[in-house]
């Protein structure tokens, strides 16, 4: 069986007081619910934050990991401003989102160099949460499916079966973050079965294994219909993550949309 994730990408928001309230408040709200064990909740918080954030979530019992949002590919080194996969492993933390489209748009990263980082990151044991996704334009003139198989084989194809058991993928359309307008539950499940199929064409039976999020404008009102999509096994949340009431409530929809 998947894993279910809920994924909170605070992107350059919260400094360390309001953050450490946002988690706070999240675990208020989730001591509240029945944890599901297994829905994951990750959150991904600026870099400034994971110290303190892995002292509130230390000891808890509701299924909650931290993120960080990018890292190098190198351990150490002459690299002014970076940080690596082993100062992050040495906060436990357990996921980094790499090549989000965000990324890839201010700050050029091409899939060569986000697949180095991937690589780096599996050989820390942490999770990788690669995000791919295609542009308005592509999606208007039905390039999408070719754009995404190239973002795929350019950033997974060269790990090994082993390596590949270790990935979360998060379809994210471009032209859906921060936009308030999501994919349909249809287009998304379109997407997420295309992925899982490019995979197996290489990997096998793994593919059925992995777990891919949707990301894109999910907010409370449309996250429990894009859930109940066979292939999306959760969401990785941009905005609503920001406030702990839709975070839950995001939260609460994949649980109620995936049984045990
Ligand atoms: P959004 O962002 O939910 O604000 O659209 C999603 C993301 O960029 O991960």
């Amino acid at each position: 069986m998947r894993t279910n994730i809920i994924a909170g990408n605070w992107k350059m928001n919260n400094d360390i007081f309001t953050g450490n309230n946002l988690i706070n408040q999240i675990i208020k709200l989730l001591e509240k619910e029945n944890a599901n064990p297994n829905v994951k909740i990750v959150i991904a918080p600026p870099y400034t934050n994971l110290s303190e954030a892995k002292e509130i979530i230390k000891n808890n019992t509701l299924n909650i990991y931290l993120s960080a949002q990018n890292c190098h590919y190198e351990d150490k080194g002459a690299f002014t401003g970076e940080i690596s996969p082993s100062m992050l492993d040495a906060l436990s933390v357990s996921y980094v989102i790499l090549g989000h489209s965000e990324r890839r748009l201010y700050f050029n990263e091409k899939d060569t160099i986000i697949a180095k980082k991937i690589t780096s990151v599996i050989n820390h044991k942490m999770t990788p949460i690669y995000c791919c996704g295609e542009l308005l334009e592509e999606r208007e003139n039905n390039t999408y499916k070719t754009v995404i198989k190239k973002q795929i084989e350019e950033a997974l194809f060269s790990l090994s079966n082993e390596q590949m058991q270790s990935i979360v993928i998060a379809y994210e359309p471009v032209w859906a973050i921060g936009t308030g307008k999501n994919a349909t539950s249809q287009e998304a499940q379109e997407v997420h079965q295309f992925i899982r199929q490019t995979i197996k064409s290489k990997y096998g039976t793994i593919a059925d294994n992995i777990p891919i999020l949707y990301g894109g404008s999910c907010k409370p009102d449309n996250a429990q219909e894009i859930f109940t999509m066979p292939d999306i096994d959760g969401g990785l949340i941009g905005g609503a993550s920001l406030k702990a009431s839709e975070f839950i409530s995001i939260w609460k929809s994949l649980k109620s949309s995936k049984t045990i």
